[in-house]
């Protein structure tokens, strides 16, 4: 596959500048930017390089441009530049550029244009990462939308991807669900759906420590015992560890989301002591009023917050824990990355971990990718209607429900197994793409009627624009395989379809660069809302020869486009809705 549009114009642009009167004054860190144009009446592409040059070279901008563009040569790739407004130069695509892309990427049902990554990495990805019978909270379905994502984009570019949940299974929480499980359980319940039982036992222990002191040091002998080994209490941990996770496998297939290991907090409990003695040995910690800590007093940042890793009872925290992990994901997962989905929150101690790792000399690429809240519509904290904080498992079936109403009323005549397995693409998919389209910096607000429209930029919206590129084909009874003839692009229409089409290899290489889904999912809405303007433009079926053959084609490539996007996001489509 040839280079995208916006590649070739910076090459060809790259050697323009070479060719001007000024090119040896061009400072040497200059690169020429090119971006695709919002609105094609200004061209497809444009680039603001000779206003930039012309400041730091001191020249008018505009004569500049003319230089540039008297030294642009791109045989065939796009007409004559223009200059435009301060200085800025436009680049118009040639019919036969756009047309000798449309062949390429029509045969490249695989990638659809989009080059895999020069620079491959292993990237030990840890999201999700809910803690063992606590509840799973908003920043739990952020992180587990978003992470999956993020890796599924990942591993499309070509990097190895590991993704390790790594679960709270040996918290401070098991006090108080031992104590419960003594005192509280209800076992019939805890087989039938553990996750919830284990929850009300939480949440009863929890209540009922606030009200009773001795209660509160009951449950912390427990934890003490458990800790020491005892054989009881480890065993009732090992058995909550487990239906936890197996009511939480549940979810994830629900959502396909998986992972490639569940290593959790607890696989690293024999790791702890020697790594803390490692750190008091190397200078990296320092004993402190009894507890070890690792200060950070040339730091800026961090000078008054230093990290404990371990207290003076002796006890571990959720810091050590993480730099154990780090030590096993470089040493023995071979990782070059770590990149953590995690809540804005916990943003000091990831800088606080990084810069430890730092110290002992790791140098892999440490990312905490944060994320915002998720709000209710009153733009508070999305709680339950009795203030509980919301689970993911409820979201899903609601979502699933809802969107179940609306196809039982867009097409009541589907068999009932059809539209429940479009319900529950939609479903899911709704709640992911509310997700996904928000930058995840953003607070966003939790609203059923928004994220299952079928207007707007939303999954409904989409996966129906998915749905009518499939349509066209079910009316002419056959697959676009067994249409023929030439690529003739005749209509402004077809041009910018296509366009938008080919950015699809522009854009995808760009999501991870701040980790923005949300960027591609605005380029595929651009995508579903093009195609509905050549679609209102262009009769199909219609119309005969290479011209519908040409239209079918955009059709095909549309809805391959919109469906691979999709599925980098995590999210399906149907053939119908
Ligand atoms: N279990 C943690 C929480 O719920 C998230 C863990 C994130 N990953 C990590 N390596 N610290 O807050």
């Amino acid at each position: 596959m040839p280079a995208t549009f916006a590649a070739s114009i910076a090459a060809s642009l790259r050697s323009a500048l070479a060719n001007t009167p000024f090119a040896a004054e061009i400072p040497p860190g200059f690169t020429a930017q090119v971006d695709a144009t919002q609105n094609r009446q200004f061209g497809d592409y444009q680039s603001n390089a000779a206003m930039i040059l012309a400041k730091a070279l001191k020249k008018n901008p505009r004569e500049v441009a003319a230089a540039i563009v008297g030294a642009f040569a791109a045989e065939g790739l796009c007409e004559k530049p223009e200059i435009a407004g301060p200085g800025f130069i436009n680049f118009r695509l040639t019919t036969s550029a756009l047309t000798t892309r449309f062949g390429a990427l029509l045969a490249d049902e695989a990638r659809l244009g989009v080059a895999l990554t020069d620079t491959p990495k292993t990237i030990v990805l840890d999201f999700s990462a809910p803690n063992v019978a606590k509840p799973m909270h908003v920043g739990h379905i952020r992180s587990t939308i978003l992470g999956d994502g993020l890796g599924r984009i990942a591993k499309f570019l070509g990097h190895r991807v590991i993704s390790d949940n790594h679960i709270g299974d040996w918290g401070t929480q098991f006090g108080m669900i031992l104590w419960g499980w003594k005192h509280l359980l209800d076992e019939a319940a805890l087989e039938a759906d553990p996750i919830p039982e284990l929850l009300r036992v939480y949440r009863e222990v929890n209540a009922r420590t606030k009200e009773d002191e001795s209660i509160l040091e009951a449950c912390k002998s427990e934890l003490v015992a458990l800790q020491g080994g005892d054989a009881g209490n480890l065993a009732i941990w090992e058995r909550c560890v487990e239906l936890s996770k197996s009511g939480l496998q549940k979810i994830y297939d629900l959502l396909e989301v998986s992972f490639d290991h569940w290593y959790g907090e607890s696989y690293y409990n024999d790791r702890l002591a020697p790594l803390v003695d490692d750190l008091l040995a190397s200078g990296i910690a320092e004993v402190s009023e009894g507890a070890v800590c690792v200060f950070f007093r040339d730091d800026e940042k961090l000078a008054d917050k230093p990290a404990i890793i371990r207290k003076s009872d002796g006890g571990f925290l959720y810091a050590t824990t993480d730099l154990a992990t780090i030590d096993f994901r470089i040493q023995e997962l071979g990782a070059d990355a770590i990149w953590y989905v995690v809540g804005a929150p916990q943003q000091l101690h990831f800088e606080q971990i990084f810069t430890i790792a730092k110290r002992r000399g790791q140098d892999a690429d440490f990312r905490h990718i944060a994320f915002g809240s998720i709000l209710g519509k009153d733009r508070k904290m999305l709680k339950t209607r009795s203030g509980d904080t919301v689970q993911l498992a409820d979201v899903l079936a609601e979502s699933i429900e809802r969107a179940r109403a609306i196809i039982e009323e867009k097409n009541p005549e589907l068999p009932e197994e059809e539209k429940a397995a479009i319900a529950r693409v939609i479903g899911i998919g709704s709640v992911k793409y509310a997700e996904l389209s928000q930058f995840r910096m953003t607070d966003y607000i939790f609203d059923w009627d928004t994220m299952l429209s079928l207007k707007g930029n939303t999954a409904p919206y989409l996966i129906n624009a998915y749905v009518r590129t499939r349509a066209i084909f079910r009316k002419l009874g056959s697959g676009f395989g067994s249409s023929s003839g030439e690529l003739v692009l005749t209509e402004e229409a077809e041009k910018e379809l296509l366009l938008k089409l080919a950015q699809y290899a522009e854009i995808v290489p760009t999501i991870l660069e701040d980790f923005r889904p949300n960027a591609l999912a605005a380029y595929l809405y651009e995508v579903a809302t093009t195609y509905h303007q050549f679609w209102e433009a262009c009769p199909v079926l219609k119309v005969e020869g290479d011209i519908r053959h040409t239209r079918l084609a955009l059709c095909e490539l549309t809805g391959r486009v919109l469906r691979h996007g999709l599925g980098l996001l995590g999210i399906g489509t149907t053939e119908r809705m």
